[in-house]
């Protein structure tokens, strides 16, 4: 089967030269790059801060971590250093200064789950005391703010991924807030991969594909074989490089983030009354600030993987053992507190509202999994 369609070339005529006005701050200004993913941008920005300082190679990166963000880094050259994220997930200053040596260039800071780190001004001061660049990595967190100010403003540079929280296929974005740093050069990705991604997106959104399927398995279900220039979910060199699609541009245009904002976080909402009368125990983020749009509900399990099968066998799909893998980029047993929550975090998804009888059967399911 040939999956080059022509729509990416196609779209490039429809779409608005302000596509981006309709995202939230600070991404809806022409000052922001944007990428096909989130981990391109981090490519692009690791390697102007290694160029701007090629003797200082070490980042310091959250233990919590799903392991695509550090690669990102790693193969633009960066060496990176883990220092320790607690188990409310949030970040301790005086961890990041007992990291930092000369060769340190910069700090990788993580807002999960869409909740700012509330310690960013006291980590943006030490960089500033140090000489390092903050790096904000926003992939969970589009459209917040900590204190009025929005995230992705903190640091002299901070990454988005977009399409977590907006029906696209692919999207990222890089935002240089320091003249220091000169923008990265993104070239365009191909028809090919651009509409790979779009046809791996709808087969997952209609459950053809689990969200774990090997992409050579995917393509092999449709008779057709991995194609050289398939973009950067795979890592492959090059596809860092890609910038944001014409489809991808094409729907951003169309969509009101602020209706997707507000919907997200009626649904938090709904879940913590629930959560609150049933489970509190479980309850990771117990408080909504007004500025908070969430990724998803994380609740804390004994068995987050577990707990995720037995739903799965009772048809229950807004559920996810969220970032369960161990990736080779972090010493596990040197972090504790981040591998508990590696094993014990379950995302319950706000794109979707839960039936009545789903959410009798996940709180069922969570009564006997203590
Ligand atoms: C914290 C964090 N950073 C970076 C990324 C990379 O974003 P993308 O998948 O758009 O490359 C992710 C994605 O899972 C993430 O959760």
């Amino acid at each position: 089967m040939n999956l080059d369609f022509q729509l990416e070339s196609d779209l490039a005529s429809c779409i608005p030269k302000n596509f981006y006005t309709q995202l939230p701050q600070p991404l809806s200004t022409p000052k922001a790059i944007f990428t096909l993913y989130g981990r391109n941008a981090l490519h692009g920005i690791s390697l102007q801060i290694i160029k701007y300082w090629p003797q200082k190679r070490e980042i310091l990166v959250p233990s919590y971590s799903c392991g695509d963000e550090i690669e990102s880094l790693i193969k633009a050259g960066f060496t990176s250093i883990t220092y320790p994220v607690h188990s409310n997930l949030e970040i301790d200053p005086h961890d990041l200064e007992r990291c930092i040596t000369s060769k340190t260039s910069a700090i990788l800071i993580t807002h999960y789950f869409g909740f700012p780190q509330s310690n960013t001004s006291q980590i943006k001061k030490l960089c500033e005391a140090n000489n390092l660049f903050l790096i904000e990595d926003c992939a969970q967190a589009l459209g917040g703010k900590l204190n009025d100010q929005p995230l992705g403003t903190f640091g002299h540079a901070s990454i988005f991924s977009l399409r977590k929280f907006l029906p696209i296929p692919h999207g990222g974005a890089l935002l240089i807030n320091s003249p220091e740093i000169p923008p990265p050069q993104f070239q365009p990705p191909s028809n090919q991969a651009s509409s790979f991604d779009l046809f791996l997106y709808l087969g997952m959104l209609q459950n053809l594909f689990p969200p774990s399927t090997p992409i050579s398995d995917i393509y092999s279900s449709v008779g057709a074989s991995l194609p050289s220039q398939h973009g950067p979910r795979l890592s492959k060199e090059g596809g860092y490089k890609l910038s944001i699609s014409n489809i991808a541009k094409f729907l951003v245009s169309r969509i009101s983030f602020s209706d997707i904002a507000a919907v997200r976080r009626k649904r938090f909402l709904l879940l913590l009354e629930l959560f609150n009368c049933y489970y509190p125990n479980l309850i990771i983020k117990s408080v909504l600030e007004k500025n908070v749009v969430p990724l998803n509900f994380p609740i804390l399990v004994y068995n987050s993987s577990k707990v995720a099968d037995i739903g799965y066998q009772k048809g229950l799909k807004h559920i996810q053992p969220f970032w369960s893998y161990l990736h080779k980029y972090v010493k596990w047993n040197k972090y504790k507190d981040a591998r508990n929550l590696k094993s014990k975090i379950l995302a319950i998804s706000l794109n979707h509202d839960f039936s009545s009888s789903q959410l009798d059967t996940f709180l069922e399911i969570l009564s006997h999994s203590k």
